[in-house]
């Protein structure tokens, strides 16, 4: 009686937070998937990485964000001349949170700055994507550390638990304001992480 108490209220929890804490990370036997499946899924993977939702936030070194891909803006550099410095947060400037402000509350009006949960900045410039090719942005994952399976796992992790925290990769999915949000669900890249490392982390020619 109790457990089905426990598990009714585990339920209705998770039902007020959000749907995305039911994401499930379940990594596959090495070698358990085949090299064509792998280099499928990676381009799946490709497709949401190098998504304007995500791109623009993943930039290189020149530190600046893009409004790439947004309906009404011309493709390219954020307006205002925003850049965000070599601290990737704005702080040579204007921080970045003075606009997108830290709140778990989105900001869905058409236009306005983007809210998360955590504090609004560029990625590290290791994890550059904007403009980069499907081959590269490959490459670039694959590298650190190159232990396959394990490797994966925290970056599988890494997508999973980000949505706990509504952060920039929950966004992505849910942009609001009439944004594209990226293509397939957090579950699936969740999946296609795990399934491409489990082909040994195949990459594309190009
Ligand atoms: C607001 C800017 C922003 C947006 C938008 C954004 N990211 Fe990131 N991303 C970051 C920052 C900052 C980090 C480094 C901090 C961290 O690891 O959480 C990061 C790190 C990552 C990492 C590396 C994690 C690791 O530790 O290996 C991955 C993978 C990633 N982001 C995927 C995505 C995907 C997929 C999207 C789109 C759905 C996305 N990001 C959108 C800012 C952004
Ligand atoms: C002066 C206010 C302001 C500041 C400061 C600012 N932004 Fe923005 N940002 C905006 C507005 C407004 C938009 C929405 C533009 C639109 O949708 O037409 C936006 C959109 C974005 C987008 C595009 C989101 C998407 O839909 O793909 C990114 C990426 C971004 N900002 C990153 C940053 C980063 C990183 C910083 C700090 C270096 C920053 N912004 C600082 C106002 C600001």
């Amino acid at each position: 009686m109790k457990a089905v108490i426990s598990l009714g209220l585990a339920l209705a929890l998770g039902g007020v937070a959000m749907a995305a804490d039911a994401v499930v990370v379940k990594p596959l036997p090495a070698g358990s998937v085949s090299a064509s499946d792998g280099l499928a899924a990676w381009e799946r993977i490709n497709k949401v990485a190098s998504h304007p939702r995500c791109s623009n936030c993943h930039v290189g070194a020149d530190n600046v964000p893009r409004w790439s891909g947004i309906a009404g803006r011309a493709d390219g550099k954020h307006g205002m001349n925003i850049n965000a410095g070599v601290s990737r947060i704005g702080a040579e400037a204007i921080a970045c949170s003075t606009c997108h402000v830290t709140s778990a509350t989105p900001n869905d009006k058409p236009h306005a700055p983007p809210h998360a949960d955590i504090p609004w900045q560029l990625a590290p410039v290791e994890f550059a994507w904007f403009g980069k090719t499907s081959r590269e942005i490959c490459l670039q994952l694959k590298n650190p550390g190159q232990n396959g399976g394990r490797n994966v796992t925290v970056l599988a992790h890494h997508l999973a638990d980000d949505a706990n925290h509504l952060g920039f990769i929950q966004w992505g999915w849910n942009p609001g304001g009439g944004r594209e949000p990226v293509p397939f669900t957090l579950q699936a890249t969740v999946n296609d992480v795990l399934t491409w490392g489990a082909a040994g982390m195949p990459c594309p020619a190009k």
